[in-house]
């Protein structure tokens, strides 16, 4: 009974399996990816060479626009040439409907923002979801081609960068063809489509489409043309695809150059006598083209040897210039293009990763696609503003995840010199990481292949690219595997990279472990090289233990890289907006907050403060001394630094009582991406043991104490002291009738959590430190020896736990106050605590933006786990650059190793000295005013609120989702703690 059932049940399924393949829309349909598109093929002109390529005609431009909420109020006929769109509005191409007033950003990780129902995008979702009423929005574009009689004699092709999510193509009424896979290009022959003068081009844009389902990345869900559209102007029988290799001989001296070319024929009669030359630097080669039938294609190969070969590295990217041209018979040039080689071999030799055979160390990074006013329409100015802050920190690798992205991206790597994870648009993670529902479905294996195909076909030519990556968090089986041998049958040059499914990586990869694990892990995988293609997820206040991370992977040759997450903050800033928006704030429904904004910069290309940790430790040169504090000698941390491309510096200050010298390094020659003088990186050696000023004198008999029951008071020459004995905080500070405090002075184990430390649970786990009821158990007052000594014994109660702190305040006649506070473990405290220290309030006239000096480390934020990047040193700004809005407000603004501080409000300068190095933290807000979802929300006031530390719990550095900061940058709660300073 129960076989027939099910086998009633199988036939049932596989009927409307067929009814629903036959009735589905193309873009519900994993059978249909495209309809007329042409192969995929290499970028044929050096993006920043276009202008010279005379068979670029540019359409980019305002096209008429209208966007419907979903398919069934979409204009059906508006491809029509008498179909009226002159009162449609206009939009930009390239660029991003949402970015553009029209429907919705939705910012999503995992889910899928419309019903997962898959291939269906319109099935009925939550009702509370945007794509419940916009089921599946569609954008109609339409926009003229001029074209001239000598055009019509040629081979027309129009050329789409990228359009997301799917589209349909009409030229003058007729339909052209459809696409999906938006990342990668799509092009059509339109020559018979096409007539002389004006030509009506019209673009139906889906939002969602099945390829949807393999485009879950974690980022804002935007749609529309958002990448140029050309139309390519090409003589009839032209160069469909070149392929440029090299590889270099066993000795590194010499390579081997091989360009294959692809000749077509377009036109109607057999094509003969074509010649093909290539000249790359000054090797030049050329071959006679055999004879092409109409629509045919042929293939021919040159090849040739380099006599001295210059390799391409990341460090040294040595580009040939390449011209390719091809000629007709009589020898005139039909077309000619321009390239550039890097002459370069990528190996795995046993668990190494090499490179020109050395030893490879990828400090890497990850990027999204992503402008802060349009979208994933990324500028070339923008481009090149990323790939130099990458160079500037040192940073030599980058994963276009989890896309192919704009062809200009890759110049510039290669020019530049940044080694590339090139990713294929191919995420489902929706379906869960490693899901065979995509991954192992032979419904969907054509969807992969292409994604494969088109990031290979269009990308081989680049030197920067070393990894293929088949894609992020998505599905595992015969899919990548298929994928892996799609990219095979192209290029063997590269690595096959793969998070999702091991069986097909070359490379073995974890995510997000911490220094120790990643430590363990790379000496238990013994038959790849590992890396991991994300770690150090940089969400808010983050990058600590940096160091350490590198620590663990300098040490393992088998481990050849990591790369952060991510660059660049996904925040969007449209119009007058002050602030960053991420998930929800355009009301977009399901959204994942601000879990978009995890950069190293914010989405202006401002550095956030970790950006210069990154810098610090990815460093191509360090320092070592030879014996204790003996010859400084600098040294490379792999195998291509030439310590001869790089002027070092020595110089030596003092610093709390000791000698620090500081090395310099920076560029010797002028570089693609900056002058010779720049600063790669600075470094400090320290001599001695820091000293710091421990105590304060006695001067003068003139202090007096008084005492009123509720109140200490001490006098002095220059101000009077009140404190408050109940609660055993300093509460006035008068000098010269002005009071100094606006809040009191007092201890303070408290401090907000970061991004990370909320993921984790810290306000939880910490919640005593804020909560605990402090009780005074005995104080005193007295004048000894010129001082005036006011002690506080307090015991402070949470549930059942207790601990003790005492403060000592000594005050001298010329006003100055020492204070030592001593915190006492009770009755098995056990755990960790935020800080270690004390705050207070000084007051400041309305609108006075104090100014902050200090010797510590700076000039950025730094903190205990992340402090590498902040040289010590005297440093000044005001109060207003001295705190940092992130994002997302939360803690910031700590300063490490501070041995002085001043604070030079307008009326009222307050300085404060360490006994030992401090931490300080100052802002013109509570910690209340922190919880806001913006920092424009944040309310600034005119209070300077101060915290001195002698410990902080560092920001942590691993993931946002729950990791801890490591233990090493966490304060003990069961062991006494001690701190003092001066305040002046
Ligand atoms: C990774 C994922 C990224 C991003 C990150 C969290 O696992 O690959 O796309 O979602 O987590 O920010
Ligand atoms: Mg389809």
């Amino acid at each position: 009974m129960k076989t027939i059932f099910s086998l009633f049940a199988l036939c049932l399924s596989s009927i409307t399996m067929v009814a629903q393949n036959t009735s589905a829309n193309d873009w519900e349909n994993p059978a249909i990816i495209g309809i007329n598109k042409l192969p995929y093929h290499s970028t044929l002109q050096l993006p920043s060479k276009e202008a010279e390529c005379k068979e670029i005609i540019s359409l980019d431009g305002k096209w008429a626009f209208n966007w419907s909420k979903d398919p069934q109020s979409r204009p059906v006929e508006f491809y029509r040439t008498d179909y009226d769109v002159s009162k449609w509005a206009k939009i930009n191409v390239p660029g991003n409907w949402q970015m553009q007033g029209y429907g919705k950003a939705i910012y999503t990780n995992m889910a899928y923002p419309f019903k997962q129902d898959a291939p269906r995008v319109t099935s009925e979702p939550n009702k509370d979801w945007y794509s419940y009423d916009h089921r599946n929005p569609v954008g109609s574009y339409v926009t003229n081609i001029m074209v001239t009689k000598d055009m019509l004699d040629k081979n027309l092709i129009l050329h789409f960068g990228g359009v997301k999510s799917a589209m349909y193509v009409w030229i003058n009424g007729e339909k052209v063809g459809y696409s999906q896979n938006s990342m990668s290009p799509a092009e059509f022959d339109v020559t018979r489509f096409l007539h002389e003068g004006n030509n009506r081009l019209a673009v139906e844009v889906y939002r969602w489409s099945d390829g949807s389902y393999l485009e879950d990345q974690d980022m804002w869900r935007l749609s529309g043309i958002f990448r140029s559209v050309q139309l390519w102007v090409r003589p009839n029988v032209h160069i469909a695809d070149y392929t440029l290799h090299s590889e270099p001989s066993a000795d590194w001296k010499t390579a081997k150059v091989v360009a294959t070319l692809k000749v077509c024929n377009m036109g109607k009669s057999l094509a003969k006598g074509y010649k093909v030359n290539v000249k790359i630097g000054n090797v030049s080669m050329s071959g006679m083209v055999k004879d092409v039938k109409a629509s045919d294609t042929i293939s021919i190969a040159l090849s040739s040897t380099m006599k001295e070969a210059h390799l391409w590295s990341a460090y040294d990217p040595f580009l040939y210039p390449v011209d390719i041209n091809l000629a007709d018979a009589n020898g005139s040039e039909v077309e000619a293009f321009v390239n550039h080689l890097g002459i370069k071999k990528v190996e795995i030799v046993g668990e190494v990763l090499k490179i020109n055979g050395k030893n490879v160390k990828l400090r890497g990074v990850n990027r999204h696609d992503h402008h802060p006013q349009t979208g994933r329409y990324v500028d070339r100015k923008t481009y090149e503003t990323d790939i130099r802050m990458m160079k500037q920190a040192n940073i030599n690798f980058l994963r276009t995840s989890h896309y192919p992205d704009d062809p200009y991206l890759y110049e510039l790597c290669d020019r530049y010199g940044v080694f590339v994870m090139d990713e294929a648009n191919q995420e489902s993670h929706g379906y869960g990481i490693g899901n065979t529902f995509l991954g192992d479905n032979p419904d969907w294996t054509k969807a992969h292949v292409d994604r494969a195909v088109s990031l290979v076909e269009r990308d081989k030519n680049c030197p920067s690219v070393i990894f293929w990556s088949l894609g992020n968090e998505a599905g595992a089986g015969q899919n990548p595997l298929a994928m892996r041998n799609a990219i095979l049958a192209i290029d063997k040059t590269r690595v096959i990279y793969y998070d999702s499914d091991r069986s097909v990586s070359d490379i073995y990869d974890d995510g997000y472990l911490t220094p120790e694990k990643l430590a363990s892990e790379a000496k238990r995988i013994n038959d790849r090289p590992f890396m991991m293609r994300e770690y150090a997820h940089a969400m808010g206040s983050s990058l600590g233990n940096l160091k350490e991370y590198w620590d663990v992977i300098y040490a393992d040759s088998t481990i050849c890289g990591a790369a952060i997450w991510d660059f660049v903050d996904q925040g969007i800033k449209l119009g007058d907006a002050k602030d960053f928006y991420y998930g929800g704030d355009f009301g977009d429904k399901p959204n994942d907050g601000h879990f978009c904004c995890n950069g190293l910069i914010d989405a202006d290309r401002k550095p956030h403060p970790h950006y210069y940790e990154v810098k610090h430790v990815y460093r191509p040169i360090h320092f070592e001394t030879e014996g204790k504090y003996g010859k400084i000698v600098p040294k490379a941390y792999d195998p291509f630094v030439n310590l001869d491309d790089f002027i070092i510096e020595y110089e030596k200050h003092a610093f709390a009582g000791t000698e620090v010298t500081t090395a310099t390094v920076k560029l010797r020659f002028d570089t693609e991406w900056e002058r010779a003088g720049y600063i790669v990186s600075q470094e400090q050696i320290v001599k001695g043991d820091f000293r710091y000023q421990k105590d304060i004198t006695s001067k003068g008999k003139s202090i007096s104490k008084l005492e009123d029951g509720k109140n200490y008071v001490v006098k002095t020459k220059r101000g009077t002291f009140r404190f408050d004995i109940a609660q055993g905080t300093l509460i006035d500070w008068v000098d010269k009738n002005k009071n100094k405090v606006s809040g009191v002075l007092e201890p303070y184990f408290w401090k907000p959590d970061n991004d990370n430390q909320k993921a984790n649970g810290f306000g939880n786990r910490m919640v005593m430190w804020k909560d605990a009821k402090r009780n005074i158990t005995s104080s005193s007052c007295k004048i000894e020896n010129g001082f005036a000594i006011v002690t506080f014994e307090m015991e402070y109660t949470y549930g059942d736990m207790t601990f003790g702190c005492n403060v000592v305040y000594r005050i001298n006649a010329k006003g100055e106050m020492k204070t030592t506070l001593v915190y006492l473990p009770h009755n098995g405290i056990t755990g960790q605590m935020p800080k270690v220290g004390m705050r207070m309030r000084y007051a400041k006239a309305k609108g006075d933006n104090p100014e902050l000096l200090w010797m510590g480390r700076g000039p950025w934020e730094n903190y205990p786990d992340r402090k590498n990047g902040c040289l010590l040193g005297a440093y000044k700004m005001p109060l207003s650059e001295y705190m940092v809005d992130y994002t997302k407000p939360q803690d910031n603004s700590n300063r490490c190793d501070v041995n002085a501080f001043v604070i030079k409000a307008k009326d009222n300068t307050m300085n404060i000295v360490g006994c030992q190095p401090l931490n300080i933290r100052v802002w013109d807000y509570t910690e209340d005013d922190l919880n806001v979802n913006h920092p424009s929300e944040v309310q600034h006031k005119d209070i300077v609120n101060v915290n001195i530390d002698a410990d902080i719990h560092g920001v942590g550095g691993v993931d946002t989702w729950g990791a801890p900061t490591l233990d090493k940058y966490t304060i003990d709660a069961s062991k006494p703690h001690h701190m003092e300073f001066i305040l002046e």
